[in-house]
C-alpha cells in the first residue's frame, strides 16, 4: 500500500484534513442513518448486566478513553476505570470474572496496552478492542472488535486516529445508553443527528487556517504553555498539550480549568500563554471564572470557543471560532482546533512534523 501526501506538505496536514471524511466513514459503518440509530456488530458483553467497565490506552489513545469516560458515565450512567495502559498492567488489580474491558489503540501493537489486555484476560474479563490496524496483536487476542476506519496513519502525532477512536467510543457509549434503559428512542436519534453534523463542522473548522498561522507567530515564542478544559474539554486540553509538546517540543501541560488554582496559577504572568477549550455549555461560565483568574495575572488567552469573547468579561488576545456544536460532539470539533495550533506552531518553528525526534509512531517495547 502506497500512501501519499497528496498536495500536503506534511502527512500530518493531510491526516488532519482527511478527518471530516474518515470519520463520516466510522460513522456510516457504527449508525444506521436512514433510522437515526446505532448500529453495532455483537458485543462480548452485555451492557445491562455490568456494573463497570474499565479502559485502558497509551497516549493519544489514553485521552480518548478519558472522554469515553465522562460519555458513558453521563449517557449510559455507567461507572468507568481509565487507566494509564503502563500503569494498569502493574498494579495487580483484583477484577470480578465476567466484567468488561476496553482498548483503544491505533496500531493495535503498543506493547503496554497488549500487556494489559493479557492481564484482563487472565482476570476472566471480556475483551472488546477499537483499533485501527485490523491485523494486529490487539485485534487478534480481543473478544470483540470495533475498528476505526481512519485508514493508514503516518504522521507520528496522531490526529485522525484519535477523532475516529472518539467517534467509535461515542457510537459505543449511546448503545450502552440503550441497553442500560438511560437512552430513549428519542435521545437516542437527537445524539445521533449531533453525531452526522460532525464532518461538517470539521470541515467548517478546517476552511480558514489563517488564525493558526498567525497565532503560531506569538506561540512558537512562549517557554511554556498552558491548555485548560472542563467536562470532556478537559482530555481536549490535555491532547492539545501533548500535540504541541511532541511537535513544536514548546512545554505544555493540559490542567482542569478547576484546577488551575492548585497550582498551575503560580506559573502565570505575561509571557505565558493559557489557550482554554471552552465550549459554550453549561460549564462555560465556570469555564469563564477561570480565564478571569488568569487574565488578572496577565496571562496571555486564547480562547477556543463558539461564545462571543466579549462575554468573557476579560482580555482575550485571540479568539479562534469553533462552531456551535451539540455538547455531545464538542470534544470531536474541538480535536481539531488544538491539531492546527500545533501544527502551524510546529510548521512556524521548522521542526519535523511527521517525524519528530525522539518519538516512534507504534512503541512495540516497554
Ligand atoms: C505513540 C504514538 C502516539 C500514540 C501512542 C499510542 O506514543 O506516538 O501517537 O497515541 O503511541 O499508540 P497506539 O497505537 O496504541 O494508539
Amino acid at each position: 500500500l502506497i500512501v501519499d501526501k497528496g498536495n500536503f506538505r506534511h502527512f500530518m496536514a493531510k491526516e488532519i484534513h482527511e478527518q471530516p471524511e474518515v470519520v463520516g466513514h466510522t460513522l456510516a459503518h457504527y449508525l444506521d442513518l436512514a433510522s437515526n440509530q446505532v448500529a453495532l456488530p455483537d458485543l462480548p458483553f452485555d451492557f445491562a448486566s455490568i456494573s463497570r467497565m474499565s479502559l485502558s490506552a497509551c497516549g493519544t489513545a489514553y485521552y480518548a478513553c478519558l472522554v469515553a469516560k465522562y460519555w458513558f458515565e453521563r449517557w449510559a450512567k455507567l461507572p468507568v476505570d481509565v487507566d494509564i495502559a503502563s500503569e494498569f498492567r502493574y498494579r495487580e488489580i483484583a477484577m470480578d470474572p465476567g466484567g468488561a474491558a476496553l482498548f483503544v489503540s491505533q496500531s493495535g501493537e503498543t506493547a503496554d496496552t497488549l500487556a494489559s489486555l493479557r492481564y484482563c484476560r487472565e482476570q476472566d474479563q471480556h475483551v472488546l478492542s477499537v483499533v485501527n490496524v485490523r491485523e494486529s496483536s490487539i485485534a487478534r487476542e480481543s473478544d470483540g472488535v470495533l475498528p476505526t476506519l481512519g485508514g493508514p496513519e503516518i504522521g507520528v502525532a496522531s490526529t485522525k486516529a484519535f477523532t475516529c477512536q472518539l467517534t467509535v467510543l461515542a457510537c459505543l457509549a449511546i448503545a450502552a445508553g440503550k441497553a442500560r434503559g438511560t437512552i430513549g428512542p428519542e435521545l437516542e436519534a437527537e445524539l445521533v443527528e449531533a453525531l452526522v453534523e460532525v464532518p461538517r463542522h470539521m470541515a467548517e473548522v478546517l476552511r480558514d487556517e489563517s488564525p493558526y498561522e498567525e497565532l503560531a507567530h506569538s506561540l512558537s515564542k512562549a517557554r511554556d504553555v498552558l491548555y485548560l478544559g472542563r467536562g470532556t474539554s478537559y482530555p481536549i486540553a490535555l491532547e492539545g498539550a501533548l500535540k504541541l509538546k511532541e511537535i513544536s517540543y514548546i512545554h505544555a501541560e493540559g490542567y482542569a480549568a478547576g484546577e488551575l488554582k492548585h497550582g498551575p496559577i503560580a506559573l502565570i504572568d505575561e509571557s505565558v500563554p493559557v489557550i482554554v477549550i471552552a465550549p459554550r455549555d453549561e460549564l462555560f461560565d465556570k469555564t469563564v471564572s477561570n480565564m478571569q483568574e488568569v487574565a488578572a495575572r496577565e496571562g496571555k488567552i486564547v480562547l477556543v470557543s463558539d461564545a462571543d469573547p466579549a462575554s468573557a468579561g476579560c482580555a482575550v488576545q485571540t479568539t479562534l471560532a469553533v462552531p456551535t456544536v451539540h455538547p455531545f460532539v464538542s470534544p470531536l470539533v474541538y480535536a481539531v482546533p488544538v491539531q492546527l495550533i500545533a501544527y502551524y506552531t510546529a510548521v512556524f518553528m521548522g521542526t519535523d512534523v511527521d517525524q519528530p525526534r525522539n518519538l516512534a509512531k507504534s512503541v512495540t517495547v516497554e
